[in-house]
Parts: structure tokens; sequence; C-alpha cells
């Protein structure tokens, strides 16, 4: 927990800085490489708009690094940031429509929360048959401490009118001619929890500038698209927002859709927690073993539910053994968790890795294939050789 002596220091630091520390992404002349400041080692999925994944090796500690930390952008992010002008507008269903600015949001008292980010269509790329979008494998997902007001506080300072029901939040995206904007909205009750923030600090240091600066909405559990970053507007409304991102965007259907079947978005819903779901972070797929003994290890989610047990399985699903679940965990961020293995010989292993939560949710051998390939979850699979 930091306390609100560092996030003040932290924030008045980054007043002072604001425009200079934060670098616009730069591109290689020869376009073949793809210079981005901040982050390291992360797998380019597009670069207009910046997508970055993580690589599942990466998945070695609880808290993810900041510049390992998976980017998900729709649009062009915001060409100037600048916190001494920077405003958040607060109106719609309020007693009293407030302006924000830096100052005011750092004033205000600072909850701290552990979470783990997901985007929606983070294991597309492995749903069949394949679905159009960012064909993101693992490493959509991070977990991190991000620190800011709650968002409850700011909406107790307008007073919601009873007629406020859904809270909307805007950003500073640069929208490209043509494209929606990227406007989403919570219900009331998930806006008013005590861990939904507005958060203006990740892992203790001020957000970067591809992860929000200089506040973005931290919605706990929920697919990452609920998190709006570069927060410039909170509108209470009387119902839920019904632009593009909502509908159709990060839509589910009501009912298991066969595969190949189009959507029909009025027998469907948004998506809201995130699902039950482990990964393999090593061995990773195609890994040769020179020993007969493999660490296998990972991590382990389930939105707003607890994982209660990660299992193994090093020959196909017929045997599984129980992980040990790693000592460091969170009411909204992942379990790590280990398995020691000594393959009996010389060969290839299929190993899989499935995830229980405490809503009794077990991770499928197949997921439920929507247009989409929103919230993919099977069991998780590499193949490795053991060698000697
Ligand atoms: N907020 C804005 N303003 N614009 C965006 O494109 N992408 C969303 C969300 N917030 C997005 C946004 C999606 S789809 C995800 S998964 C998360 O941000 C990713 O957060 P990150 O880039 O900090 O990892």
């Amino acid at each position: 927990m930091i306390s609100r002596r560092d996030f003040l220091r932290g924030v008045s630091g980054a007043v002072a800085a604001a425009g200079a520390i934060h670098p616009l992404l730069t591109w290689a002349a020869d376009d073949s490489a793809v210079v981005i400041p901040g982050e390291e080692g992360l797998i380019v999925r597009s670069a207009r708009f910046l997508d970055l994944e993580m690589p599942p090796a990466f998945i070695d500690s609880w808290i993810t690094p900041v510049p390992h930390f998976f980017v998900r952008n729709h649009m062009h992010e915001p060409s100037t940031l600048d916190a001494a002008t920077w405003e958040l507008k607060v109106s719609g269903e309020v007693e009293k429509p407030l302006t924000l600015n830096f100052a005011d949001m750092v004033r205000m008292e600072p909850h701290t929360v552990t979470n783990t980010l997901e985007c929606a269509g983070n294991g597309r790329a492995f749903q069949r048959p394949r679905v159009p979008g960012v064909q993101w494998q693992r490493g959509a997902v991070g977990t991190a401490r991000f620190s800011g007001p709650r968002l409850r506080d700011i909406l107790h300072q307008a007073g919601v009118k009873p007629t406020g029901k859904h809270v909307m939040f805007h950003g500073l995206d640069e929208v490209p001619s043509k494209v929606p904007p990227f406007i989403r909205s919570i219900p009331i009750e998930k806006a008013i929890d005590e861990d939904t923030l507005i958060a203006m600090r990740m892992n203790g240091a001020e957000l970067t500038r591809h992860h929000g600066f200089p506040a973005r909405a931290l919605v706990p559990g929920w697919i990452g698209a609920a998190s709006c970053k570069w927060l410039s507007e909170i509108k209470v409304l009387d119902k839920e927002f019904d632009g593009n991102f909502m509908k159709p965007g990060y839509r589910y259907p009501n009912h298991p859709l066969k595969p190949g079947d189009p959507l029909n978005v009025d027998d469907s819903h948004p998506l809201t927690a995130l699902n039950v779901k482990s990964v393999i972070a090593s061995p990773t797929d195609d890994w040769t073993s020179k020993s007969r003994t493999v660490n296998i290890h990972g991590a382990a989610w389930a939105g707003d539910a607890d994982i209660v047990k990660v299992e193994v399985s090093t020959d196909s699903g017929a045997t599984w053994q129980a992980a040990q679940l790693g000592r460091d965990r969170a009411k909204y961020a992942w379990r790590l968790w280990s398995h020691s293995w000594k393959a009996p010989q010389v060969g290839d292993y299929t190993i899989l890795s499935r995830a229980t939560d405490s809503q009794g949710r077990t991770q499928p051998e197949t997921a439920d294939w929507n247009p989409s390939g929103y919230l993919y979850n099977a069991y998780d699979q590499v193949k490795i050789h053991v060698a000697t």
C-alpha cells in the first residue's frame, strides 16, 4: 500500500514534468523494427493502432513490471497530454456538474487495488473456426497495483440523481475519421463499488502514456475495455450507453452459438467480469527439455472470483495433478502456480492446465465459440520434447 505522502509527492513530480517525460511512440525509419519507449520485449500485434502482447515467459512475477504490461489501443493515442491543462468533466444525471483538474484529483484520498487486467480478446488466436480481430495468444493480460481516487468519491461530490443508472467514460483518443469514438459505460452498482477507481498510478509510479496518463478508469475484475484510458469525461446516464463499443462491440451471446453463426445483437449482453482461466508461462510451446525434471508454472485468474485450484496434466488430459498455488493473492489478482514434474521417459508430451474458481467454474476443454472470440478460456496447452 503506498502512503498518501508518497502518492502526492509522485504526482506533483508528474505535474512538473508533464509533456517531457512521456515520449511518443517512434518508428525506426526502415519500418522493420519498432522502437517503443517504455516497452520491453513485447510482441507487436499491431503498430497502427498500438497493440502489444506480453510473451508468456514474462509471467514470472505476481506484479507485472509496466514495460512488460500489454497495451491495447483501439485508435491513436492522444498526441498531447499535459497534466497542467488536463481536466475531467463530470456531468449528466448529477446535482452538481464538476470539472476537476489534476491537483483536485491528487488532493482526493487515494485507494490501491491489485488487479489482473485482461483484454476480452485474449486467446482469440486459439478460437476455431478462426475469428477476425487482433490475434492475441496468451499475453493480453497483466497484473498491476493501480492507485487513485475512488470513482464513488467523485460521484458523491457531484451528487448522483436517482435517475443515474449507468456511468459513461470517454477518453482523449484521437479518433480517425469514420470511426466511432471509444465510449463505454458501466452500471452504477459497479461504479460505486469501493474498488472502482480513477487510477493515476500504476505499480507506484504515474501512469505512462500507453496506459492512460494522466488518469484512467480501473474497473477491477472486468474486461479491460471497461477501464477507459486518458479519461476526460464521466457522464452519469439514465440508461446503458449503446454506442459501437457497447453494441455490437464487446457483447456475448445469451445462448451458445454454433461455430460460424453470427451474433444476434438482440439476444446478447455486454461483457462484464472475466472468465476463469489459466495459462502456462513455462515451458513454452515446442520447447525441448534437456532434463527429465520440468518445472511447469503459470498464472490463473477469474475476474471477481477467487482461484481455488489449478490442475496440470502431462499426458494429454488422461490424468491431472494439483499444482501448488503461489502465496501472493488479492481479490482481483491472478494466482501464480507451479508443478514440478519428472518425465517418465524421453519423448513428446502435451502439457495442459485448467483452473477452478470459487464460483465452481472450471476451465472447459473447448471454449464456447463466439464470432469475436471473446473470453477464450479453454485448457491451456503446450507441446514439449524431453530429449534426455
Ligand atoms: N481506453 C481508451 N480511451 N481507448 C482504448 O482503446 N482500450 C481498452 C481499455 N481502455 C482503450 C481504453 C481495452 S480494449 C483494454 S484491454 C485496456 O484499455 C488495455 O489497457 P492497457 O493498454 O493499459 O493494457
